[in-house]
């Protein structure tokens, strides 16, 4: 009888244990209940969306990356400035390049409407991002949900987490292995570039003055060269937009990888990746460009992998109301008119 009762007791130590080491409180089904329909009202409006804005599926991937890369996939992104909130929208990687933050509120609306109080904003995060991938011709993947959303934000982090355009291989490969990513996550991931744009002033010094040369990328394609000296011409403005995948822009494919092998990286990082001399990511770069069905599997493992970063479930956290402010801080002004409210309701109440 004792002996069973340990048995039993310390099966559940394990239940327990497997539950807190693991991402087990996530679940691919994790919403059937209580939100059954949120797949689909998160795929019409990006299907709505992105008649008009076809770029908007690159900018919602990016932007589960830019949250998962920093705390965590959380939502932390999302917070606005607020008094005790320091947005992380303002951090150098993200300032005037993060796009879709109105999208996912309107993802949002449509979600509360349906079912209010249940779907966390770090799970349409990394809905979208599975539904964008989809939308653009590119692989599907189950989900993991149950996230929870953060009471904090971490400007500071941002900066220091996400990897610049800049970034060596040997960087590169630092930045991902600090959130559990090797080295085929790394080249997997970003695949994600054979759609969305870049501005002109994340790649301009490999067009007239690179590395402090006064000569171009010595990696990067003449003919490319010339045609994005035209688009990013010196001392132009920075914000001209050109495409990170000149073959095939807006289509999810495994074109990315073809272009670096005829150095048509536009990203000095991405370039990296093939053009790094022994470098153990040209095998993989060839493999991806070779197989399109080897990229989408490892993308897709790649992707779960990251949307998992640190997330916050169970009692961990909120499921925020509107995803750019922590509940009960709706803005910084309407906090504080709460609080002088309150502080008046004290009064009259005493
Ligand atoms: C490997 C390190 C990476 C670096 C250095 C990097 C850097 C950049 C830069 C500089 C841009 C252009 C932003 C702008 O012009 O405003 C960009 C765009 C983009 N990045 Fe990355 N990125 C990396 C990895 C990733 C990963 C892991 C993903 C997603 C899985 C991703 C998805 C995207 C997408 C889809 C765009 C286009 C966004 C749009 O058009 O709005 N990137 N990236
Ligand atoms: C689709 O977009 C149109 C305008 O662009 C809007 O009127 C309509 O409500 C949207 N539908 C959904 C489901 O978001
Ligand atoms: C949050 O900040 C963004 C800019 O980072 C702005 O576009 C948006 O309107 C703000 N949202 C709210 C609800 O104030
Ligand atoms: C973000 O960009 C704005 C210009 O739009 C600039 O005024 C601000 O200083 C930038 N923020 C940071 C933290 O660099
Ligand atoms: C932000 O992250 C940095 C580490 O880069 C840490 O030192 C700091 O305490 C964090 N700040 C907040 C407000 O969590
Ligand atoms: C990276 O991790 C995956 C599992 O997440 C593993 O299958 C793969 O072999 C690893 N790659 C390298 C280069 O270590
Ligand atoms: C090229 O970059 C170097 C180092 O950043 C700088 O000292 C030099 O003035 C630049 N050359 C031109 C022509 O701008
Ligand atoms: C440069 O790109 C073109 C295609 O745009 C390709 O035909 C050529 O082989 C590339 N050159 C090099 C050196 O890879
Ligand atoms: C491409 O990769 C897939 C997935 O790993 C594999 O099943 C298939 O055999 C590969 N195709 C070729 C031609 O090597």
């Amino acid at each position: 009888m004792g002996f069973f009762t340990v048995k039993v007791a310390l099966c559940c130590v394990v239940v327990l244990l497997l539950g807190a080491f693991s991402d087990a409180q996530l679940d691919n089904s994790f919403y059937k209940d209580t939100c059954p329909k949120v797949h689909s009202i998160v795929r019409e409006v990006l299907r709505n969306v992105s008649k008009s804005d076809p770029r908007i599926l690159a900018s919602l991937i990016r932007l589960h990356f830019h949250d998962c890369f920093v705390q965590g996939c959380d939502a932390s992104i999302l917070l606005n400035n607020t008094d005790t909130i320091a947005s992380e929208q303002f951090a150098l990687p993200n300032n005037n390049s993060i796009r879709g933050l109105d999208v996912v509120n309107q993802i949002k609306t449509a979600v509360e409407s349906a079912c209010p109080g249940i779907v966390s904003c770090a799970d349409i995060l990394a809905l979208a991002a599975e539904i964008s991938s989809v939308l653009a011709h590119g692989p599907d993947w189950k989900v993991p949900l149950g996230r929870r959303d953060s009471l904090t934000a971490n400007q500071t982090l941002a900066l220091q987490n996400l990897p610049g355009p800049t970034f060596t291989l040997d960087e590169l490969k630092a930045a991902f292995l600090k959130q559990g990513l090797n080295t085929t996550d790394l080249v997997a991931l970003s695949g994600a570039h054979t759609i969305g744009r870049a501005q002109c002033r994340f790649f301009v010094d490999r067009l007239y003055n690179f590395s402090g040369t006064n000569n171009p990328d010595p990696t990067l394609n003449t003919t490319l060269l010339q045609t994005l000296r035209v688009i990013c011409p010196n001392g132009g403005p920075g914000t001209t937009l050109t495409n990170l995948d000149q073959t095939t822009p807006d289509t999810f494919d495994s074109t990315y990888f073809s272009n670096l092998q005829s150095q048509n990286g536009v990203l000095q990082s991405d370039q990296e990746l093939f053009s790094t001399s022994g470098a153990d990511t040209i095998a993989i770069v060839n493999s991806f460009s070779s197989n399109q069905t080897l990229f989408y599997e490892n993308f897709k493992a790649s992707m779960i992998k990251m949307s998992i970063i640190g997330v916050l479930t169970g009692t961990q956290g909120e499921v925020r109301t509107q995803c750019n402010f922590v509940n009960g801080a709706s803005s910084s002004f309407t906090a504080l008119a709460t609080k002088e409210s309150t502080e008046d309701g004290m009064v009259s109440s005493i």
